[in-house]
């Protein structure tokens, strides 16, 4: 009997300046750079276990043994290619636990497969590079690559496999920002982040945002180096509004009828726009970015996590039927081994 064995941990994470196209759909290659942040509170834990004696790969997430079908085939898309790097065709029995909801607007894709390719190459002593655990991730889901290295990170696109990666900013305790995530609903959205994707590219108005993304991203670069509060807001503020002109304006069908384009945004959504913009007025420092759904993400210096959050909490409370969800988050290491085993 052999068993190889791994448990790694890897967090989620949050764009300030947003993926959005595909220049290469099959292996996740992006239009254009990205930025984001690890999520200290948001974390997925993934123990890979080759087993000899198993007939078939076994997925279990938080204890339920049959997920979806689609997302069990990209999970076993993903160990076969791990299985293929290490020339072994053992099967699996892969345990995730996410420490978070899912389809809450925190991607626990990104988490999960950086979390499933540090543990799976773990149990197989597969020795990579940060960055080429980056692209491996990557080829799971684009976003993960993004869950690898520490902190604050940027998914350099690039133009091939070796070439799309992600490296680090700066670490966690470079600057104390906090996120407050305020989960209006979840409701599930009518266009997948992953057929947006799939739109993008044609939108007309791309080729505007490509075009102003490399100011915005060494403006992003930039202000988290410097630590520069507002000038780093006000980019990501105005990226997360240019995500979603493009994907408002992404024609698709769906419930069999035609929609000029993907409203992620609900009404509470909007209410928080605007609460954050008199918010500002009143001389607090908040800006918010917001990725594919209603979930709308609030950024402050850490020292204003208490003020912002009893705002965000006055402002549910504005009204008795809402039942929002409030999840805060800090910046975070990347995805680590934290076990290995082997009998
Ligand atoms: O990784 P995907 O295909 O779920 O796309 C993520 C898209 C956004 O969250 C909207 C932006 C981003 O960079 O995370």
């Amino acid at each position: 009997m052999n068993i190889r064995k791994a448990t790694a941990e890897a967090p989620s994470n949050l764009a300030f300046v947003k993926y959005w196209g595909k220049r290469d759909p099959k292996l996740n290659i992006p239009l254009n750079n990205s930025i984001s942040v690890n999520l200290s509170n948001a974390t997925t834990t993934t123990t890979v276990e080759f087993d000899d004696n198993l007939e078939r790969d076994e997925i279990i997430v938080d204890s339920n043994s049959q997920p979806g079908a689609s997302f069990s085939k990209r999970v076993i898309g993903h160990l076969d290619r791990v299985r293929d790097m290490a020339g072994v065709y053992s099967k699996a029995r892969v345990t995730t636990v996410n420490n978070f909801p899912m389809g809450i607007g925190i991607a626990s894709s990104a988490s999960g497969f950086a979390a499933l390719t540090v543990a799976a190459t773990a149990a197989l002593k597969i020795d990579l590079s940060q960055q080429e655990m980056s692209s491996l991730a990557r080829l799971g889901s684009g976003s993960a690559c993004r869950s690898i290295p520490d902190g604050f990170v940027e998914w350099v696109g690039g133009h091939d496999h070796q070439s799309s990666h992600a490296v680090e900013i700066a670490p966690p305790s470079h600057w104390d920002i906090a996120i407050v995530s305020i989960i209006v609903n979840k409701a599930e959205k009518k266009l997948s982040s992953s057929d947006g994707q799939a739109l993008a590219a044609q939108n007309p108005y791309m080729e505007v945002r490509q075009r102003l993304l490399p100011k915005r991203l060494e403006i992003v670069r930039s202000s988290i180096l410097q630590r520069a509060f507002d000038d780093f807001g006000k980019e990501v503020e105005l990226d997360a509004v240019s995500f979603h002109a493009i994907a408002m304006t992404s024609p698709f069908m769906a419930d069999g009828a035609w929609h000029s384009g993907a409203y992620y945004w609900a009404p509470e959504t909007i209410e928080i726009i605007h609460a954050v913009q008199e918010w500002r007025a009143g001389g607090v420092g908040v800006y918010f970015t917001i990725d594919a759904g209603a979930t709308v993400h609030l950024i402050c210096p850490g020292s204003d996590l208490n003020r912002v959050s009893s705002l965000a909490a006055d402002l549910q409370s504005a009204k008795a039927d809402r039942r929002w969800q409030l999840i805060t988050n800090r910046p975070a290491q990347g995805a680590r081994v934290i076990a290995v085993g082997e009998a």
